[in-house]
């Protein structure tokens, strides 16, 4: 175990840019929004003040309306596309003009937990408070500006599960633009098996370009987007990041209406995702008011954020016991049953060990301690026995995708403290 938590710090380090951390050496040489935040925390195991400066550096992104980025590039690379001449926002540092899961509100609060030096997280959590309470407003407002309790994503790279076949049909509606000809630079890293496919590459880009052409404005984009998804695994780690930030503003003494209103119109916004034929939660395709068919290991996300109750809970943990029984390895990002399945592409088919982890303190929340760690064993197994990948075959255990990868080094430290 020792030998495998000194990989795991190593890697860290080995990935630390002075401030920050990318995820992978080649493939993804920048900082990004949701891996930092996981990053911190396994930082946090060995180095608090790291830990910290790796949040700072994050909030270097974050525009003047709140917005953080998915992407800062701090020093330009050339081994990465769409980089910062594509996105073309023009902020200092560049960044991508889009955001991703928001979970910083919950690190930050785990963070301050579990801390040993209290007087320098209270110090840092209080000073990235505000930043905190303007990027939800920001995500509040820009993106639910009906008030539905939904917050969308207008790009299927927000969700962080970049390519899974929930995005399929809404994806398919974003008109290919002419794009002038450009090199992937994705698929020189990693098999072309694993990676998204060139279609979807087009509509990706497609999205940018629009973007970029209204000049990344809220308005325009929410109004005049082709892809616009009520996300349930966005929107369950939102009001779980509300939860965070309601505490947070209750040890420092801030107002906490608001947030409470945010967590309100969210419980009210998630009746809409859940299916009670099928006892588990859908996305929803803004566009067409259409439930999302295809089920993700997104669905299971919600009750990470305390949103199902006590009997909603029963059904989402029988569903994912059959999962269980298709699979070897839990949780894999994609219904093993559903045709779209793939177990060896990317967020079609893999075991990821973020979601893993999100999901299975989940589970602790409504007392399944015993599946939950049956998540963490999952985990275990799946690094020992084939390195610390950006993901892995649900089946076979193969290790999938970029290699010394930061955020499954980084829970693997966070994760065995907690049982
Ligand atoms: C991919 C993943 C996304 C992640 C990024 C960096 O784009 O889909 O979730 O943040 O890689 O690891």
């Amino acid at each position: 175990m020792k030998a495998i938590r000194q990989q795991a710090a190593d890697i860290l380090r080995a990935n630390d840019r002075g401030g920050f951390t990318i995820p992978a050496a080649g493939l993804y040489p920048y900082q990004w929004l949701w891996d930092s935040c996981f990053c911190a925390l396994g930082w946090a195991t060995f180095d608090e003040k790291r830990a910290w400066e790796e949040l700072s550096w994050l909030f270097k992104g974050q525009w003047p309306d709140g917005m953080l980025a998915h992407i800062i590039f701090h020093h330009p690379d050339p081994s990465y596309f769409p980089g910062p001449e594509v996105w073309a926002t023009h902020h200092d540092p560049p960044t991508s003009g889009i955001t991703q899961p928001p979970v910083v509100a919950t690190i930050v609060r785990q963070l301050l937990e579990r801390a040993c030096d209290r007087t320098l997280a209270q110090d840092h959590a209080r000073q990235l408070y505000p930043k905190l309470l303007a990027f939800h407003r920001w995500l509040h407002g820009a993106r639910d500006p009906e008030h539905s309790g939904l917050v969308a994503v207008l790009h299927p790279w927000e969700t962080g599960m970049d390519n899974s076949p929930a995005w399929d049909t809404a994806l398919e509606q974003v008109p290919i633009v002419q794009l002038p000809p450009y090199q992937r630079k994705d698929t020189s890293h990693v098999a072309e098996t694993q990676r998204p496919r060139p279609k979807d590459y087009d509509r990706y880009l497609s999205l940018v370009v629009g973007y970029r052409e209204r000049g990344y404005e809220p308005e325009a984009l929410y109004r005049e987007t082709s892809f616009k998804v009520a996300d349930v695994g966005f929107c369950a780690l939102l009001q779980r990041a509300d939860e965070d930030l309601l505490a947070l503003a209750q040890m420092f003494g801030e107002p906490s209406a608001e947030i409470e209103g945010w967590l309100d119109r969210g419980r009210k916004g998630f009746r809409k995702l859940w299916d009670d034929h099928s006892g588990i939660y859908r996305s929803l395709n803004l566009s067409t008011g259409e439930p999302i068919p295809v089920i993700t290991s997104a669905s299971f996300l919600p009750l990470f954020a305390g949103l199902p109750s006590a009997e909603e809970a029963q059904r989402l943990v029988e569903y994912l016991g059959h999962w269980g029984d298709e699979v070897r390895y839990l949780v894999p990002s994609t219904d093993p049953a559903d045709p779209h399945f793939e177990p060896e592409r990317y967020w079609r088919g893999p075991v990821w060990v973020q979601v893993n982890w999100l999901i299975a303190q989940g589970l602790k929340r409504y007392g399944y301690a015993a599946l939950a760690g049956r998540l963490r064993e999952d985990i275990f197994e799946l690094v020992e026995g084939s390195g610390f990948h950006e993901y892995y075959h649900p089946v076979t255990g193969e290790g999938l995708g970029g290699r010394a990868f930061s955020w499954t080094a980084a829970l693997l430290l966070a994760w065995p403290g907690e049982g």
